[in-house]
């Protein structure tokens, strides 16, 4: 954790955000509904990583949403382009030392529970790391939090209740799962998905477990939330693409719908 990083982003004015959010792709739209937003390109943030994918905004933006001080991540740094696993994490430890103790982090996953279907919001209630890596291998900081970390409550069940009680209250379902780490950049070949499912997996993956498992190295609270934007590979896909871009545009609205809520009662 560079000091720097921390001081430049409090001399553009953000100061103290309460909740932290990463978002995956194709949900990054979210930060427009922010009040008095101040966003920052990566590329202007000392020590910070910068964004390498198409459709990845590459931006931090700070705000008010449902009257909670929160700081964004537009646009993520993911295992397979070629980062290695601290850069990744690297904004939550920024987020951490900005004063955020609850992180939410979402993504675009890829169904493997035959239940689901394309469009579905799913409540990440665990996950599964199918990468080989952890973020925290190597030397541990001690300042930042424990060698050996629980991780028997890494998606917050306080946060998963909050998720259920918007979903009855504002009458959107919501599927709930466990999401496996898949390293990528490939897609996972129909073996490996149902290896992930005999194993217990709902969703797959190439992001989301790294931060998650560093935010509970510093403490923080994790609530996270799948998008389920196709099913996996060898499972069945019934949908013609005009179907499949009117359902990626009403899950969009679900998400944000679900997300401001979440931020409200977080
Ligand atoms: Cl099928 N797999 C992975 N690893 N990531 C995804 C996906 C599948 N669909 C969307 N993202």
């Amino acid at each position: 954790m560079n000091q720097e990083t921390v001081n430049y982003l409090n001399e553009q004015g953000i100061i103290k955000p309460e909740i932290g959010l990463i978002l995956g792709s194709g949900l990054g739209d979210l930060v427009e509904e922010f009040e008095n937003p101040i966003a920052v390109p990566y590329q202007d943030i000392p020590d910070f990583p910068v964004s390498t994918v198409a459709g990845h905004a590459g931006q931090l933006v700070y705000g008010k949403l449902a009257n909670r001080q929160v700081i964004a991540l537009q646009g993520r740094f993911h295992y397979y382009e070629g980062y290695d696993l601290q850069t990744v994490t690297y904004p939550v430890r920024v987020f951490k030392e900005l004063g955020v103790e609850k992180l939410i982090v979402t993504n675009a996953a890829g169904g493997i529970n035959p239940d689901f279907n394309v469009g579905d919001l799913m409540i990440i209630t665990d996950h599964i790391n199918l990468s080989g890596a952890n973020p925290l291998m190597g030397p541990n900081i001690d300042e930042h939090g424990p060698r050996f970390v629980d991780m028997s409550d890494a998606y917050s069940k306080r946060a998963q209740n909050i998720l259920h009680d918007i979903s009855q209250s504002q009458g959107i379902p919501l599927q709930e799962g466990v999401y496996t780490w898949f390293s990528g950049p490939t897609y996972e070949t129909p073996a490996e998905i149902r290896f992930a499912r005999t194993i217990g997996g709902d969703a797959a993956g190439m992001s989301t477990a790294p931060e998650t498992i560093v935010a509970k190295h510093c403490g923080m609270e994790v609530a996270g939330l799948s998008c389920i934007t196709n099913m996996a590979a060898g499972m069945q896909e019934s949908l013609n693409h005009e179907e499949v871009v009117e359902v990626t545009k009403k899950a969009n609205q679900k998400f944000r719908l679900v997300v401001k809520e979440l931020i409200r009662q977080f």
